[in-house]
């Protein structure tokens, strides 16, 4: 039986060290013992951008990467994304297990009656200017939810904790809706508690003058997978902002404003939106290959391309292209799938694209069929913010029962200046 440690030698000492693996992986500051000298600190990591450091014990999404296996509390995303729905699947993520049927009815239920928001939360709405971008109205009204809800600073009560995990998943869909239909100058449409979790958000986002809106089941189908799709995903850069405003013991409207904030970046979440800026602008198929060489040039990004743990194919990317034919079935072809079909055939036989193992993310296909649903550009990120609002949670809540977790406070390397004397401003050159 090997030993599971490693040894070091520190060869600006000599001396040897032993430190302990678990799990593939050493703890940080076992590496403070190694110092040169009394008075020195210890060594450190360096890892800008955490590409090899785990900040916590997760039980909640797996990645292998170079599989292109996603799984959430173990189940494949595929069964998840076939059989189940998004409400189960929320609900698997925050307790751990599938509910029975008695937990998913009152799950249900619970969710369902939270979905009205505070009528003084439209007055804030109704503030932004007409062409705010959806995502900052959500992120703000997020945050503001917290001004509504003073007992959610109680996050050591499981009942508050609880409380406030119904109320930000079942908002969430109101908050978007809203913040559409003031970009577009509609009243807004109140929650009907007859429809499903998806069904409502279809009918809050695009009732007209009709009596009751009847949902297109395919369509509600279709949303409601898309929301399983994107509902966890390990450690990413929102879900860190989460843990991380959630390691100061913020409340969770507030951690969650965090997340939606960091979901908003072009990077990540913001990358849907850019895809669909990037195919228009690229128009047609013979405009592909000057598009890839300026990609090549270092020019621009081919977005929805790439990421940081998949090295093979997103396998949620796979799952989305069903979707769309599915889709399209009822709405139509979007024409730009042509465009992203070809994008994507010329890139994945590239070598730039070959050896750097880039392939397509979930955010390549997303947007095509976002906008053959008639989602208009700038509320794709919303939607994936309604889809991860489970998983946020639910990383939040596992960040607080976990007993090794302590405020999110990395190190650094200072390069600054040396100290100085402060000098009087008369005397500066
Ligand atoms: N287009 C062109 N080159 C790329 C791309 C891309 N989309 N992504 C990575 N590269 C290149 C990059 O230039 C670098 O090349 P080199 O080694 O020559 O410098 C190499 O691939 C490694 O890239 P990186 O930036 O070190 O990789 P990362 O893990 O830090 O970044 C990423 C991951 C997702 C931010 C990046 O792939 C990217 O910017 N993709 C486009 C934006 C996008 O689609 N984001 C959505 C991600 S999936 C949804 C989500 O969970 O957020």
């Amino acid at each position: 039986m090997p030993n599971d440690t490693l040894a070091v030698t520190d060869n600006r000492t000599g001396k040897r060290y032993e430190i302990s693996i678990q799990d593939g992986t050493l703890r940080a500051v076992d590496l403070r013992q190694i110092k040169v000298s009394e008075d020195d600190p210890g060594l450190m990591t360096y890892d800008p951008g955490f590409l090899n450091t785990a900040s916590c014990r997760s039980a909640i999404s797996y990645i292998e990467g170079d599989k292109g296996i996603l799984r959430y509390r173990g189940y494949p995303i595929e069964q998840l994304a076939e059989r189940s729905s998004f409400l189960e699947t929320a609900y698997l993520l925050l307790h751990g297990e599938l509910p029975s049927a008695a937990q998913l009815e009152s799950w249900v239920h619970n969710v369902t009656h939270h979905t009205i928001i505070h009528e003084n939360i439209k007055k804030f709405i109704d503030g932004f200017h007409h062409d705010a971008h959806p995502m900052g109205m959500f992120v703000s009204t997020v945050a503001a939810l917290s001004t509504f809800y003073p007992e959610a600073k109680q996050i050591q009560d499981a009942t508050s904790r609880a409380n406030q995990i119904f109320r930000l998943i079942a908002k969430a869909p109101t908050l978007a809706a809203f913040a559409y239909r003031h970009s577009v100058g509609m009243p807004y449409a109140y929650p009907d508690n007859d429809l499903s979790y998806t069904g409502n958000f279809l009918n809050m986002m695009f009732k007209a003058t009709e009596v009751k809106y009847t949902p297109n089941k395919a369509l509600e189908r279709a949303l409601d997978v898309l929301f399983i799709l994107h509902a966890d995903h390990e450690q990413n850069c929102s879900t860190s902002a989460m843990r991380g405003v959630g390691s100061a013991h913020a409340d969770p409207f507030s951690a969650m404003a965090a997340a939606a904030a960091a979901l908003y970046g072009p990077l990540h979440g913001g990358a849907n939106e850019e895809v669909l800026r990037m195919l228009r602008e690229i128009g047609s198929k013979d405009r592909i290959p000057p598009y890839i060489a300026r990609v090549k040039r270092g020019e621009i990004r081919l977005m929805g391309f790439g990421h940081r743990i998949y090295k093979n194919y997103d396998p949620r990317a796979k799952i989305i292209q069903r979707i769309a034919e599915e889709v399209f079935a009822v709405t139509g072809k979007n024409p730009l799938i042509d465009v992203a079909v070809e994008l994507e055939r010329i890139a994945l036989q590239d070598d730039y694209f070959v050896t750097r193992r880039l392939y397509p993310n979930v955010d390549f296909y997303s947007g095509i069929i976002y906008e053959a649903m008639r989602f208009p550009m700038d509320i794709f990120p919303v939607l994936f913010a309604i889809g991860r609002t489970p998983g946020w949670l639910a990383q939040w809540q596992e960040m607080l029962l976990d007993k090794e977790q302590k405020i999110a406070r990395p190190r650094q390397i200072y390069t600054g200046p040396g100290q100085r004397d402060y000098l009087p401003i008369e005397k500066r050159s």
